[in-house]
């Protein structure tokens, strides 16, 4: 399932610095940018250590007795300067670096998005869509979280401690620089080690989380289906069960971060008051000016302000790793169909169809077809038929490459489809499936995406065709109508003749109809059967079917059955054998004449 990943134990080094090293290509792709935005933030950091400097003057100024106060005008509008670039410099940082991280989202979520389509259709059944997109959201999100992480708190941060450090090791006593490291060490060391502690909770979350959101996009899908049984209370209950191991986890994770904050709390306060303690300390001895003490409090509270948000920090960079890792996951899967090196492109001149002892089974599944061997010679129509499961629509899924074949080879015109691209094999054929999907657009998208670049004549006449154009004109809105998700505000018989006006549109020269019209009355599918003819005494075809009597006038039709072609020839020569064909058609025809009486 697509959540165990996040179960597993999290090693946090090697994978971090793998998924860092991916990010990397992102940035230096904008390092101009990258550096621009590194130097405004050290601007801006020079700018906020030097006001607490400023203030010690101030204050020494105005702290003297026996002498004439004059206001230090120069150094009271230092420090407004002062202020003033540190904010400016942010501000710039932030403007500059926003291109940085948006574009590295843009890039990072097409490359997933590309990469999704490349991968093999067994992919793509194993996992579930809502697990997908949620992994894709939260993956480019932390792209954006982890950049700005880094260049807003992490390096900033890490600069500041830096220079108050020094500052106080450089002016005063060697203790203050001292219990400042130790101070801050200490509050890294245990916000790590307690963070990395409370993680469990977190994936726990994730995993939930990601399941009930699965389990809800699933079910609504699947409205009409949990109507038709009842199912609602069902849905709810286990939707319900998910949220309420979510609360458990949720409290436990939001519990313990309570406990981590005091704890994060305490040490700064006992760190600050030891400071303190020994700088009022000199005040009294007089070895400090009050103007010291004023400035080592200012550059404290500058230090631990930043700190106080790096516990956040720290957790909001594990989580973003865990979903950046999982998003990278993704982009790491491969294929289970892949193109050889180098391979050269399909080169149809006639669209002879070849299968020799082709072998294939499902993954962990036994063979499905063992051993299969046919031709489609050039232009002539092959009709498959069998009992439902024997592997048909397998066979043609074979053919468009959408698995490899584990024995055996399939050839179009002499060339083994194993050692050609892909995407040339695909682009000669054109299938009506099963089940036809369409998208959540208009009929004309739906139409025209058979082809690039197609115009309105052509969809028309596909429409005409595959007569779909009689629907369409009755509709309110015509072409523009929109079909609803996956097609759902369609008949099944509409949607088939759909997907057929697409596949006339693309004209491919090898033709796959997968019961391309067993939704149809005998009307209409007499009518599409017509279209489909004329079509197919141009092109090799392939058909799917059911209803033998779709298939009388095929060149030869297979009869296929445990993985094997059990009978073979044509409509005439298999009623003559008198086997499976034969009692079948036999059967359909006492059938049908019975509904005619
Ligand atoms: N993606 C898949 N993963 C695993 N098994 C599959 C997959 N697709 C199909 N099968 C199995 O392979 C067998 C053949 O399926 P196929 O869809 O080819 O049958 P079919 O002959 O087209 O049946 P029908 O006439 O009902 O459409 C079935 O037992 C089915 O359960
Ligand atoms: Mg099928």
């Amino acid at each position: 399932m697509q959540l165990g990943n996040q179960t597993q134990a999290y090693d946090f080094k090697t994978r971090d610095i793998k998924v860092l090293k991916k990010l990397m290509p992102y940035l230096l792709k904008m390092r101009v940018r990258v550096a621009l935005a590194t130097l405004f933030l050290i601007f801006a950091k020079l700018a906020n250590v030097a006001v607490p400097v400023v203030l010690k003057e101030i204050v020494d100024s105005l702290d003297q007795t026996n002498v004439l106060l004059i206001l230090p005008l120069g150094m009271l509008f230092a420090y407004g300067a002062l202020r003033l670039a540190s904010s400016l410099f942010n501000e710039l940082r932030d403007a500059i670096f926003a291109k940085v991280r948006y574009h590295a989202m843009h890039l990072i979520a097409l490359g997933v998005f590309k990469h999704l389509h490349t991968l093999d259709l067994s992919f793509h059944l194993n996992r579930r869509i809502g697990g997908i997109t949620r992994d894709i959201d939260r993956g480019t999100q932390s792209v954006s979280t982890l950049l700005s992480i880094f260049v807003f708190n992490i390096l900033p941060s890490f600069f500041e401690i830096c220079l108050v450090i020094g500052i106080l090791w450089v002016n005063y006593d060697v203790f203050f620089a001292s219990i400042s490291l130790v101070t801050v060490v200490l509050y890294i060391g245990l916000t790590l080690a307690i963070t990395t502690w409370r993680m469990k909770y977190r994936y726990q979350m994730n995993d939930m989380q990601s399941e009930a959101n699965t389990n809800a996009v699933d079910s609504l899908i699947n409205y009409e289906t949990v109507k038709y049984f009842n199912q609602e209370d069902f849905e709810v209950n286990r939707y319900d069960d998910t949220m309420s191991r979510w609360e458990d986890v949720a409290t436990k994770s939001f519990t313990s971060m309570t406990a981590l904050n005091f704890i994060q709390g305490a040490v700064i306060a006992v760190g600050v008051t030891i400071i303190l303690v020994l700088a009022s300390q000199g005040v009294v001895d007089q070895n400090l000016s009050l103007g010291d003490l004023i400035m080592i409090q200012a550059l404290l509270l500058q230090l631990f302000m930043p700190l106080g948000s790096l516990g956040i920090i720290y957790r909001q960079i594990k989580h973003n790793f865990i979903d950046m890792n999982n998003m990278f996951d993704l982009l790491e899967r491969t294929s289970k169909v892949q193109d050889i090196d180098h391979a050269s492109n399909l080169k149809i001149s006639k669209g002879k169809v070849e299968f020799n002892q082709v072998a294939f089974a499902y993954q962990g599944k036994d063979e499905v077809l063992k051993d299969i061997s046919f031709v489609i010679e050039p232009g002539q129509k092959v009709a498959i038929v069998g009992s439902s499961g024997a592997g048909k629509s397998t066979l043609a899924k074979l053919l468009f490459r959408f698995y490899d074949v584990s024995k055996g080879e399939i050839l179009i015109d002499g060339q083994n489809i194993k050692l050609l691209d892909q995407r040339s094999v695909q682009t000669a054929i054109g299938v009506v499936p099963q089940d036809t999907v369409m998208f959540n657009e208009s009929i004309y998208y739906n139409i025209a995406y058979g082809k690039k670049n197609t115009t309105k004549e052509e969809v028309e006449r596909a429409a005409k065709l595959s007569f779909i154009d009689g629907f369409i004109d009755q509709l309110p809105q015509g072409y523009d109508t929109l079909v609803g998700e996956r097609g759902l505000k369609l008949s099944g018989g509409e949607k088939q003749r759909l997907a057929i006006a697409r596949v006339l549109l693309k004209n491919p020269p090898i033709l796959i109809f997968d019961e391309a019209t067993s939704a149809l009355d005998s009307h209409s599918e007499k009518m599409v059967q017509k279209a489909l003819k004329g079509l197919a005494s141009k092109h090799t075809t392939l058909v799917i079917a059911h209803r033998l009597s779709t298939i009388v006038d095929a060149d030869k039709i297979i009869v296929l059955s445990d993985g094997l072609i059990k009978e073979s020839g044509t409509h005439d020569e298999l009623l003559k054998a008198n086997g499976q064909y034969a009692s079948l058609w036999k059967m359909q025809s006492k059938d049908s004449k019975e509904k005619q009486q």
